[in-house]
């Protein structure tokens, strides 16, 4: 029996698919090369943009033929859209040839549903659930692993479906984080470990007595070991005078920060629910360069956001001049249901959003070539 994954949106998502990938091997599957010789097909979403979603309907749809040519094939879809009922039912409805829709909330049942659909049911199923600690990841990058360390976000930007879709922090306890670090670095393939989470700064601040998220990269430096330590993302408004002196003292930490700044303009960055102004987020980058001279650092942008002035946009055209990142992603902004940003009066026209996302883009090319 073989199984074949797809993979959408970010690197959680992979993660998270090297999970869905060691279940499907404790029940007995193997990885399979492509979707026609694959007894079970798995998708793992993204929800972030519009156009994410489009793309699975789109290859969802697809599989119907190969569906028709084998009645066993299972077809589960996962991940963060899958999550909003809404789409769960939509793809039940649009797709009946789909077994398994099932949330981020309980991903780790997925092996308990696949027996489920042999006895002949579909199903939904998105209710909270625990994060299992017990079930294997089969790791697919190489010498790099990624390890999560902590699950949703609590920010709630006004754009941003994640916290929707992932649910409230839940950082993981330090010792199940280093002890699955030990365990993999003893495998001996693996030279670097990217620690995962929406939110990574705010890491440890729902548990009690915890340590901080600059406690836990040092405690994890401590492990003996050929290995280098990266991790994302970074909010800017959680990111301590003590986490940028721990990269810069950690060897093991690499000289890296994504931060995404998302504007460049106090206005747009209040509507958006960021909790830091322009020049605080300035502050921290000059307070980073100083910390750790050659700090490679990135971010992400999104552009037209409702009520984004031409004004406006140039504040972050600006922003991004006057910093000189090392690499950034543009997003045109995409409303997503259910989100505040998304009611806003002022939804802002796709030509100029387009404009503005190929201005910033050009920009980012033009800062490339002069520091190349
Ligand atoms: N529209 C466009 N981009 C978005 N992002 C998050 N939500 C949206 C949205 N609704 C971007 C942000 C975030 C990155 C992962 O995706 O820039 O940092
Ligand atoms: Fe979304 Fe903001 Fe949370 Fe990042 S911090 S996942 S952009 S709500």
């Amino acid at each position: 029996m073989k199984y074949f994954i797809v993979t959408y949106g970010c690197q959680m998502n992979v993660h998270e698919s090297e999970k869905i990938a060691g279940i499907l091997e404790n029940l007995g599957y193997e990885c399979g090369e492509t979707r026609e010789e694959a007894d079970i097909i798995v998708f793992n979403t993204c929800a972030i943009r519009e156009g994410a979603e489009d793309r699975v309907f789109g290859n969802v749809g697809n599989l119907k033929k190969l569906k028709k040519k084998n009645k066993n094939l299972i077809i589960a879809v996962c991940g963060c859209m899958t999550q909003k009922s809404q789409t769960a039912q939509k793809l039940l409805n649009t797709f009946p040839f789909v077994d398994i829709v099932i949330g981020t909330f309980n991903l780790t049942k997925l092996g308990y549903y696949i027996e489920a659909v042999k006895k002949g049911r579909q199903l939904e199923v998105l209710e909270e659930g625990d994060i299992d600690e017990s079930l294997p990841y089969k790791r697919t990058s190489g010498e790099n692993a990624w390890i999560n360390i902590m699950q949703g976000c609590n920010n709630f930007c006004t754009y941003c479906i994640v916290p929707y879709v992932r649910g409230r922090e839940k950082s993981r306890k330090a010792e199940n984080i280093l002890k699955e670090i030990k365990e993999v670095l003893k495998e001996g393939k693996y030279k670097k470990i990217t620690l995962l989470g929406q939110n990574v700064n705010s890491y440890g601040k729902d548990i009690e007595g915890g340590l901080s998220f600059a406690e836990l990269l040092s405690e994890i430096c401590k492990l003996d070991g050929d290995f280098t330590v990266s991790f994302m993302t970074s909010h800017p408004k959680d990111l301590t005078d003590e986490l940028i002196e721990t990269i810069a003292r950690e060897e093991k930490l690499e000289k890296s920060i994504h931060l995404p700044a998302q504007s460049g303009n106090n206005r747009i960055l209040k509507m958006m629910n960021r909790n830091y102004t322009r020049e605080k987020y300035l502050d921290i980058i000059n307070k980073i360069r100083a910390a750790i001279p050659n700090c490679r650092i990135t971010s992400d942008f999104i552009v037209g956001f409702p009520t984004e002035t031409e004004e406006e946009f140039l504040d972050t055209y600006s922003l991004v001049e006057e910093v000189k990142y090392d690499s950034i992603f543009a997003f045109i902004y995409s409303p997503r249901e259910g989100t505040v940003a998304s009611q806003m009066d002022g939804q802002i026209d796709e030509a100029i959003k387009r404009d503005r996302v190929n201005r910033l883009l050009n920009l980012e090319k033009k800062l490339q070539k002069e520091e190349a």
